[in-house]
């Protein structure tokens, strides 16, 4: 049963359950519907109560049926609340923990509201590109008052129900109940059963004493803010109509609304985003039942760049941390820079100090490993180099106790290696953190031919718990992430040589949407990283051809910001890129060299050439089952290298596109007599949907 019936005396209780958090599926929604016409008709019944199993009232629609004839086949969410407003009995919504979205909207068609304090109360559907759907828009401002609806509707952030029952003339809580909320909702249907007329939401009435200013604010104030996303503005056009319409037509206008954003290629990409985001836990051959390993102790080797901020996240999290190096002042150094980058949050306000303080108290520090018994898992964060993985995971599978978790932070060594190394190749898994790791959300969790299912289990459950978002990643060259980028950084390297500058680039793919150019980035995670993977890729790979420009302007040690030069000219102390006449003239010598005619190239050239790019080596990752599925690759672009959120990553936007012509374009490019013509064979998978008229989602 998606929702029980239930008496209590005079009182019917129809309670939703449909685990996790009761979301309201065509099942749970005729439930309801049979529930209230049965206590309609039951002469005995004088009032209902509507509340939720579990550790919900309702999260809103059931996102399993988002698509599906389903979810809007009838009783649909808006036939529902007709009927809950026109039943003859008092219906009293007892809302707790979670009410979002359309579980809102339903509790807005009970006559009465009563709350568990802590209830989180929220229209969030702006944040997948929508309004409210089912008359939220029309609704929470006849209770709440214009402003205070409009900025929850608008920010989709959830407010807490003891606050809005504060809110001077609210009428969206009638009441908190302290104790049981099921008795007190019972209690309170007993004391309204008599009441009639019984209220009813959409007959109250809404109205503001400076509407046009203040929508015309809103609409300036939102408008600068949404700018990719058109949902926000929407929300305000909605909510203001329930001042200028009568509630029917304002109704309409909120459906035509929805349906137009649904069409949306942003709101798409948002729910691409938010749908792939859950995906990326599904492992099939691990299903959810998989045991796992008790995690209470953390051990770190290396206290560098990489090791001080994936310690900090652990201790955020409450899990104690002890950190090894080679030399104490390493492990000073370290530590140091922890305990700054926590003074600056306490500074911002961001963290309170005795908050610190516990953090710090977390960590201990070593040069033995002898310290490092006692760790369930030890993550190894030491120089970039085989030799000296080698040297510490022998020692480690000396050391760590049996059943310790044994991972790897690298960025590009053979994970399948490293495991050899030790006697224990299925405790051994990569955590391959990206940098700040205190701050970045992206793990890619990189799976070796042996690690032990129980392990990768552990891993990713951990990582929610340290409010990572894990993907997993099979075993190859720069993984997932990294080895995408790096066709992506050898097509911006082509495009200088035909004609563009570093910031005609970086400013093409900027306005496309991009965090930061490829020319920018270069500069802030410095060049001479690309530079060492050129080097071993000119052995490895001798006809694979790179630009020239990048070992040209590593060569004059433009290594970025951090030498205070690279593809741009830096003011000390200062991040701003200032586009550099070295570089150009540089570049325009390399150029003169190859015989090569510079051309004018367009914007739109600029962005396919780097994204297409991205997007082929992603369908060969695919293929290849390194990734379990494209939209974890999504997931990645938008979590770990600044994609657009409203194209919702690589692979969506290709789909958006249309992979018939994002094939056609590759042809384009491959005819280029300065491109990679072989690269630009789209990869098998990608001509295969394409042929087909298939996407990748
Ligand atoms: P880093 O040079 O800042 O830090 C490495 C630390 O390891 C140094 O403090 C060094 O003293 C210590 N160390 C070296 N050998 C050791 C040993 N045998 N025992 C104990 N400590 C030892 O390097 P970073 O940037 O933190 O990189 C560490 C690892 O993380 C590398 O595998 C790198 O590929 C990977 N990584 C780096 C990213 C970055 O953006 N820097 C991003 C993702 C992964």
């Amino acid at each position: 049963m998606s929702a029980s019936y239930e008496t209590r005396g005079h009182v019917a209780v129809i309670t939703l359950n449909n685990p996790p958090v009761n979301g309201l599926g065509y099942a749970t929604r005729s439930e309801i519907y049979a529930g209230l016409q049965r206590a309609e008709a039951d002469a005995a019944i004088n009032a209902i109560v509507i509340t939720g199993a579990g550790k919900a009232f309702s999260g809103g629609a059931d996102i399993r049926e988002f698509g599906s004839p389903k979810a809007i086949a009838e009783p649909n969410l808006l036939s529902l609340i007709a009927a809950l407003e026109s039943c003859s009995k008092p219906v009293v919504a007892a809302i707790h923990s979670v009410c979002m979205g359309g579980g809102l909207e339903l509790a807005l068609g009970c006559h009465y509201r009563v709350a568990a304090p802590g209830t989180q109360v929220a229209l969030p559907e702006v944040k997948i590109g929508l309004i409210p759907g089912a008359g939220g828009t029309q609704r929470l401002p006849r209770v709440l008052g214009v402003e205070t609806a409009l900025n929850m509707i608008v920010s989709g952030e959830p407010v807490k129900s003891e606050m809005l029952a504060k809110l001077p003339g609210q009428k969206l809580i009638d009441r908190i109940v302290d104790g049981d909320l099921l008795d007190g909702a019972v209690a309170f249907a007993g004391e309204v059963a008599g009441a009639r007329p019984l209220p009813i939401v959409r007959e109250l009435k809404v109205s503001h004493p400076n509407a046009d200013a203040f929508f015309q604010f809103a609409r300036n104030t939102v408008g600068a803010m949404a700018k990719n996303f058109p949902a926000p503005l929407k929300c305000i056009e909605a909510v203001a109509a329930s001042l200028r319409m009568k509630f029917d037509d304002a109704m309409r206008l909120e459906r035509e609304i929805f349906m137009s954003l649904m069409l949306t290629p942003e709101s798409r990409a948002l729910r691409h985003a938010f749908m792939a985001e859950r995906a990326t836990s599904k492992i099939p051959d691990v299903p959810p039942d998989t045991p796992t390993r008790e995690v209470r102790k953390v051990a770190i080797i290396g206290a560098g760049t990489m090791g001080g901020g994936i310690a900090m996240n652990f201790l955020n999290a409450g899990i104690p941390v002890v950190m090894l190096e080679m030399k104490q002042e390493a492990l000073d150094k370290g530590v140091g820079v922890m305990r700054r980058n926590y003074e600056a949050q306490v500074k911002k306000g961001k963290l309170k100090q005795d908050k610190l303080d516990e953090r710090m108290a977390l960590l201990s520090t070593t040069l033995s490993y002898d310290d490092l018994k006692d760790a369930d898992l030890v993550i190894e964060a030491v120089f970039e180099d085989m030799g000296v993985k080698e040297q510490v995971f022998k020692t480690l599978d000396e050391v760590m106790k049996p059943g310790a978790i044994l991972a790897s932070n690298t960025s590009t060594l053979d994970l399948n290696k490293i495991a050899s190394f030790t006697k224990r190749p299925e405790d051994v898994i990569g955590m391959h953190f990206f940098s700040p790791a205190n701050v970045m959300k992206l793990l890619e969790v990189v799976r070796g031919d042996k690690t032990g299912k129980d392990v990768l289990a552990t891993v990713m459950q951990l990582a929610k718990k340290i409010r990572k978002t894990a993907v997993v990643s099979g075993v190859c060259d720069g993984f997932i992430g990294n080895r995408m980028i790096e066709q992506y950084s050898r097509q911006a390297g082509f495009l200088l040589e035909e004609g563009a500058t570093p910031e005609q680039v970086d400013k093409a793919m900027e306005r496309f949407g991009m965090a930061m150019g490829p020319f920018r980035m270069g500069d802030l995670a410095g060049n001479d990283v690309g530079w060492y993977i050129r080097k071993r890729r000119y052995v490895e790979k001798p006809n694979l051809r790179y630009s020239k420009t990048a070992d040209l302007l590593c060569e004059m040690g433009r290594f970025g910001q951090k030498t205070g030069a690279g593809w741009y000219d830096y003011v000390p102390g200062k991040r701003d890129a200032i586009p550099s006449p070295v570089v150009v003239d540089m570049i325009a010598k390399h150029r003169a060299e190859l015989g090569v005619t510079p051309r004018k190239i367009s914007d739109d050239e600029i962005v396919h050439r780097l994204v297409w790019a991205l997007v082929n080596e992603g369908a060969k990752i695919v293929e290849e089952g390194i990734a379990l599925r494209a939209s974890d690759i999504d997931v990645v672009y938008l979590t770990g290298y600044g994609f657009p959120l409203h194209r919702g990553g690589p692979m969506n936007y290709a789909d958006t596109v249309g992979l018939f012509n994002v094939v056609a374009a590759m042809k384009r490019f491959a005819a280029n007599p300065h491109d990679d013509a072989e690269f630009w064979q789209p990869a098998p998978l990608l001509a295969c949907l394409a042929a087909e008229g298939k996407t990748f989602s």
